[in-house]
C-alpha cells in the first residue's frame, strides 16, 4: 500500500540548471541578457517577429545539446515505479523530462522544439530555424509561424488537465521554480486547498513559500533522487 494516490510535480528552470541550461532570473539568467519585453511577450512578437524568431532559433541548439540530469532521471523512475499516478507539469520549454524517460509531460509554457501556425492552428515539430518566411507544411501559408512557446500575455497550455490534477492530488512537489510567475505560482495553493501535502525543492526559500509544508534546500540533482528513493522505499511513512 503506498502513501499517496495522486502525485503532482511542477518543475521550473532550476531542474535543468545542472544540465547546463540557464535559468531566467538568476544573476546570469536568460532575462538578464535578453529583456522579457523584447523576446517573450506577444507584443514583442507582433512588433518584431524576426527578432523573436532569432532569439529562439539561437537558443534551440543550446537546449537540444543538453542532457537530462539526475533529477530528471529520478522523476522518470518515480513515474515508472510508484504504484499510483505521478504527473509532471513543467514550465520549461526544454524536453529533458522526455529525454529522461518521463511520459505525458504537461508543457504549460510550450516547447522550444515546436512551432504553431497562426493561420491553421496546427502545432508541429520544429527543431530547425523558424522565421517570418517559413511556410506552414499543413496549410502552405508563409509568414504565420510562431514558436510554440507561451509568451507573457498568452494563455497557458494544458490548463484543463492541470486544474483537474491539482484538485485531486495528495502530494504536490515544486522543483526549481522561483514561484513568481502566475498562474503556475498559484498551483501550490490549489493543491493545498485540495488537502495535499506540499513540498518545495530549491536552492533557497522562495517568496511563494506560504503554502509549502516542507522546504528541501539543495541542488535538485542531489535532493530529488534522495526524495524519490524515500518515496519508493517508505511508502507507508
Ligand atoms: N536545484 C534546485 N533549484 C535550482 C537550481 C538547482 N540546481 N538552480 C536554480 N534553482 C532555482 C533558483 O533558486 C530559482 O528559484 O530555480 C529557480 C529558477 O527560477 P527562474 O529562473 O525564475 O525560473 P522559473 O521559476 O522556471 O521561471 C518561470 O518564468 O519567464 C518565465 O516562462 C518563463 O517558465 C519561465 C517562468
Amino acid at each position: 500500500m503506498q502513501k499517496y494516490h495522486n502525485i503532482v510535480i511542477l518543475t521550473g528552470a532550476g531542474i535543468s540548471a545542472e544540465s547546463g541550461l540557464a535559468t531566467f532570473r538568476s544573476s546570469d539568467g536568460l532575462w538578464n541578457n535578453h529583456p522579457v519585453e523584447k523576446v517573450a511577450t506577444i507584443e514583442a512578437f507582433e512588433q518584431n517577429p524576426a527578432y523573436v524568431h532569432d532569439f529562439y532559433n539561437e537558443l534551440k541548439p543550446l537546449v537540444f545539446q543538453a542532457r537530462p540530469n539526475a533529477a530528471h532521471l529520478a522523476l522518470a523512475r518515480l513515474q515508472k515505479e510508484y504504484p499510483a499516478p505521478v504527473s509532471i507539469i513543467t514550465q520549461n520549454v526544454d524536453t529533458l523530462h522526455e529525454k529522461a524517460g518521463s511520459e505525458h509531460v504537461l508543457h504549460i509554457h510550450g516547447q522550444i522544439d515546436q512551432a504553431v501556425c497562426l493561420n491553421c492552428g496546427r502545432v508541429m515539430q520544429a527543431s530547425g530555424d523558424v522565421d517570418t518566411e517559413t511556410s506552414c507544411p499543413h496549410c502552405g501559408i508563409a509568414g504565420m509561424m510562431k514558436p510554440n512557446i507561451v509568451f507573457f500575455g498568452e494563455n497557458l497550455l494544458c490548463m484543463d488537465e492541470v486544474d483537474s490534477l491539482l484538485r485531486r492530488c495528495d502530494l504536490f512537489v515544486s522543483i526549481g521554480t522561483s514561484g513568481v510567475v502566475f498562474p503556475a505560482a498559484g498551483f501550490v495553493q490549489t493543491a493545498k486547498y485540495a488537502g495535499a501535502e506540499t513540498y518545495e525543492f530549491n536552492l533557497e526559500p522562495t517568496s511563494n513559500n506560504f503554502y509549502f509544508d516542507r522546504h528541501i534546500m539543495g541542488k535538485a540533482g542531489t535532493t530529488i533522487p534522495a526524495f524519490v528513493e524515500k518515496l519508493l522505499t517508505n511508502r507507508e511513512n
